[in-house]
């Protein structure tokens, strides 16, 4: 007997509604293939220009519309026209916390046939995954606003680091290491942060213990980002807090030679509520309506989400297609040197599949 995944679609905004139709023409053909039922329920006026219109980036009841599905498909948010902290704050930060989406799962890899801006960077040497918090930590709603438009005026933002939410995450950067034969490094900054990050670092040492056939250290932040760069093969496993996460994948990104390429999953493992996969990369303003943008990042974000609902080969066979492509042509989204167009490569894509 199949059985049916039930899955939305939020395409969002700029490029977003660009990637997330190639994403799911990918899925449909690994689906036929591999006999999985895919149900899609699309929210396409989830966005931006929803929120200029009716003042919300979606419906009170969103949360409890997604609240059946088995997974989220999700483009990007975010426009000019938007301050982007009411994009994220109104979407996408609602789903990963209301969903206890703790962990953020970046993989990062140097595809043979793309050119990394990184010496170091070459293709199979580099194979990371950063665990990025995904709840808590900097990203906070605790802090204020004080004397506006005055010369004592003054913003404070609380940083929240809780014994529950540092756990859970780590144990998951732990066992996803033991999965992988790998060693795990925790970003920290315990030497100019004093009370948070300690506390970090005692947590990850606490739960190391748990886990002692996984080799493990700590760096902070900053040497951590200069050794990305000049040593990205160095790396297999990278727990960071959500803010550090968030700078050291897009970072990760770069060095594996486009952010467009990079996918996301924003996970909650236990699976009381449906997880969420997109791409690590935003709307795109200025590329935006050219039909130019890279679907990789939504197609392999695609493939993290089949991985999740239990077809590892299905997801296999998305991440072996984009890597022989690029092996084998030169078909490219300008992002990566090329002249196609995101049309043009998701039909190469789909030719390889
Ligand atoms: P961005 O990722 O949208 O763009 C950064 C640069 O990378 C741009 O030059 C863009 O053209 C290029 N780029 C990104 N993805 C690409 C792709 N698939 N193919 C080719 N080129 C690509 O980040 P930016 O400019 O900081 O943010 C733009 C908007 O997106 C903002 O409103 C921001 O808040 C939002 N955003 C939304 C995210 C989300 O929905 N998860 C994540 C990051 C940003
Ligand atoms: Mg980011």
């Amino acid at each position: 007997m199949t059985t049916t995944h039930r899955i939305a679609l939020i395409p969002g905004d700029g490029i977003g509604a660009e990637v997330l139709p190639p994403a799911r023409r990918v899925l449909d053909a690994v689906a036929r293939r591999h006999g999985i039922d895919l149900a899609y329920t699309s929210y396409d006026d989830w966005s931006c220009a929803r929120y200029v219109r009716e003042g919300a980036m979606m419906p009170e009841d969103g949360l409890d519309r997604l609240r059946g599905a088995d997974a989220i498909l999700l483009g990007a948010v975010g426009h000019p026209d938007v301050p982007d902290h009411v994009s994220l704050w109104g979407l996408l930060i609602p789903i990963r916390r209301a969903f206890r989406q703790y962990v953020n799962l970046r993989p990062v890899r140097v595809f043979e046939g793309i050119e990394s801006p990184v010496r170091g960077a070459v293709p199979g040497a580099v194979d990371l995954v950063v665990v990025r918090e995904n709840t808590e930590g900097e990203y906070s709603e605790i802090g204020g606003r004080l004397n506006r438009g005055l010369p004592e005026e003054l913003a404070v933002q609380e940083a929240v680091f809780t014994r529950a939410g540092v756990t859970r995450v780590v144990d998951y950067a732990f066992r996803l290491a033991a999965g992988r034969g790998g060693r795990l490094t925790s970003a920290t900054k315990s030497n100019g942060i004093v009370h948070t990050l300690p506390f970090w670092d005692e947590l990850v040492a606490e739960r190391a213990a748990g886990h002692p056939q996984v080799p493990w250290n700590q760096e902070h932040i900053d040497a951590l980002a200069a050794k990305l760069v000049l040593a990205p093969d160095r790396y297999d496993v990278i727990v960071a807090s959500n803010l550090f996460g968030d700078i050291l994948s897009d970072l990760a990104a770069a060095v594996a030679g486009s952010i467009g390429i990079a996918p996301a999953a924003n996970l909650n493992p236990e699976r009381e509520f449906p997880s969420m996969f997109e791409p690590v990369h935003g709307s795109a303003p200025d590329i935006a309506g050219r039909g130019i943008a890279n679907p990789l990042g939504a197609i392999w974000s695609a493939a993290l989400m089949l991985d999740h609902l239990g077809h590892p080969q299905a997801a296999h066979d998305i991440t072996d297609a984009i890597a022989s492509l690029l092996a084998t042509t030169d078909i490219r989204t300008p992002d990566l040197g090329g002249t196609s167009s995101t049309e043009q490569f998701t039909e190469a894509l789909l030719s390889h599949l």
